[in-house]
């Protein structure tokens, strides 16, 4: 129905575009961008309210990255430069962050110290007390141990054992009618042998039905989503095993090369073992090998081969396609069977709109959210100036763990004989990604204004881009002024 006339054109004679080659064209809109529909898909069935997903990466994405990127409608995609351990514990922690019903509770004994309990550090104060047999004797909130006088009492002196209990098949909306009627803090549910199911915990089940939560990726039970990256073979069988105990919602099976047979035999294996669990796999950058991933089951493909900002495999493996290209192509040979992900090679709100305009469902960011509070690491100061570490999964720092070195086929041990495929730099520090997201989203709104697109599908099908000059690009940026005041969305230095 609608041409993209310049990729088309291109991808017939073999050229290849990327960003700043291509500006889009505007379109009859009926449509405000406050009122444009930015939903999409992550997987399959996976949806997402927002189309922005956090790279695999240790200077982007672990729990925190994960945990604000759901609420603002987004997925973080956990890495893998972590123990199996490790990785399972971030999941833990997005998923135990908001819990609508919570069916794995965290108990403590009547036995346990008060000081004990405390020295844990857990997020949140209430708990079900169990006896020795397992039975449920007791609950213990805030309110107990702030008015505990001597922590190293048992908690059994300090909890309520005035019970009140629902069976199983209560609903949220029951839950918080009860919770709110007689102010209770946690509400177990019991199974009909008097063993507990799992509990309701008052301040998610208010937030879930205030809707306050109306903009976070949640799954079934009201939980945020998030998913997580794996390599390949057996350790990738283990990982993946180990996530799905703490009930991981997609796994991105994740290496610089997905048309190998590594990927594809763990893909089959995968799917085999764990039927409804959705699998993200890339990357790759062409038609071909986007079609042979597809057809080895993937529930979402990821494209990209060396547009990354700390990338440098098309330098030195001499491979890769520009992003835009790479895209359209993908986009061609699958259109809407599964979704597609552009992973790398955005530098500002303008690239994710070019970028699903191209055929993306939604785009991945490394460095446009590495200089958040929330991705790892401390803040650097050079010069007065404020940064963050961001490095390539392929860099030698990041190639010292397992995963990055598995993502790149690197066997090596010896530094001096590893093959790199990324750096490591810093990029300026950006405060609290809720912030950076108003203007990622809010550029993609207006984009979408622009081309006439009332949706993410309308944008795909609709966006059409005219080819860049050099000099088309100098006067898309600020130019003969020098800027006086920072914008939000704009900076030199990208
Ligand atoms: P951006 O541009 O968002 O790119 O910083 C992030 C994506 O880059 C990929 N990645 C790498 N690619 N060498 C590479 O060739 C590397 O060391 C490397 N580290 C990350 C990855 O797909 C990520 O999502």
């Amino acid at each position: 129905m609608y041409s993209k006339a310049v990729l088309e054109k291109a991808r017939e004679e073999g050229e290849v575009l990327t960003f700043d080659d291509v500006t889009l064209k505007e379109g009859y809109a009926e449509v405000m961008p406050k009122d444009v529909d930015v939903t999409t898909r992550f997987t399959r069935n996976i949806g997402l309210k927002i189309p922005m997903v956090s790279a695999a990466m240790d200077t982007v994405t672990e729990a925190p990255m994960a945990i604000e990127l759901a609420k603002l409608g987004g997925i973080g995609v956990i890495h893998k430069n972590l123990t199996i351990e490790e990785q399972a514990e971030h999941v833990a922690r997005v998923k135990h962050n908001l819990h609508g019903f919570v069916d794995r509770p965290t108990y403590v004994k009547e036995d346990d110290r008060v000081e004990s309990i405390l020295a844990k550090g857990y997020k949140y104060r209430s708990f079900p007390v169990i006896n020795g047999e397992g039975k449920l004797v007791g609950i213990v909130t805030g309110n107990d141990f702030d008015f505990c006088t001597d922590n190293s009492v048992p908690v059994s002196q300090i909890m309520s054992r005035d019970l009140f209990t629902m069976p199983v098949g209560t609903d949220i909306n029951a839950a918080y009618e009860i919770m709110t009627k007689r102010k209770k803090k946690i509400l177990p549910i019991m199974n009909g042998n008097g063993t507990m199911a799992g509990m309701f915990v008052y301040s998610d089940v208010k937030r879930v039905k205030t809707r306050s939560n109306e903009t976070y990726t949640v799954d079934s039970k009201n939980r945020l989503r998030v998913a997580a990256a794996v390599g390949t073979g057996d350790k990738a069988l283990e990982r993946i095993q180990a996530l799905v105990e703490q009930d991981v919602d997609a796994i991105v099976i994740d290496t610089a090369h997905a048309d190998s047979k590594p990927v594809k035999d763990t893909l089959i294996e995968a799917k085999r073992v764990y039927h409804s669990l959705e699998f993200v796999v890339g990357n790759v950058s062409s038609r071909e090998s986007a079609e042979r991933v597809l057809s080895w089951g993937a529930d979402a493909i990821k494209i990209g081969q060396g547009p990354g900002s700390i990338c440098t495999t098309r330098i030195v493996a001499g491979i890769g396609r520009p992003q835009i290209s790479a895209v359209y192509d993908c986009y061609k040979a699958i259109g809407d069977e599964i979704p597609l992900c552009a992973d790398g090679g955005l530098r500002f709100p303008g690239d994710i709109v070019k970028a699903i305009a191209a055929g993306a469902h939604y785009v991945m960011m490394g460095k446009m959210l590495a200089g958040t509070d929330e991705a790892p690491g401390d803040i650097i100061f050079v010069e007065g100036r404020q940064f963050k570490t961001y490095r390539g999964m392929g860099s030698l720092e990041a190639m010292q763990n397992e995963g990055s070195k598995e993502r790149y086929h690197e066997t090596e041990e010896v530094k001096d004989r590893m093959v790199p495929e990324g750096v490591s730099g810093r990029v300026p520090y950006k405060g609290k990604l809720a912030t950076v997201m108003i203007q990622y989203v809010g550029g993609l709104r207006k984009g979408m204004g622009y081309v006439g697109a009332a949706t993410i599908e309308q944008l795909r099908e609709k966006g059409d881009f005219d080819k860049m000059t050099n000099a088309g690009i100098s006067e898309s940026h600020p130019h003969d002024v020098e800027i006086t005041s920072g914008s939000p969305n704009y900076s030199k230095e990208k």
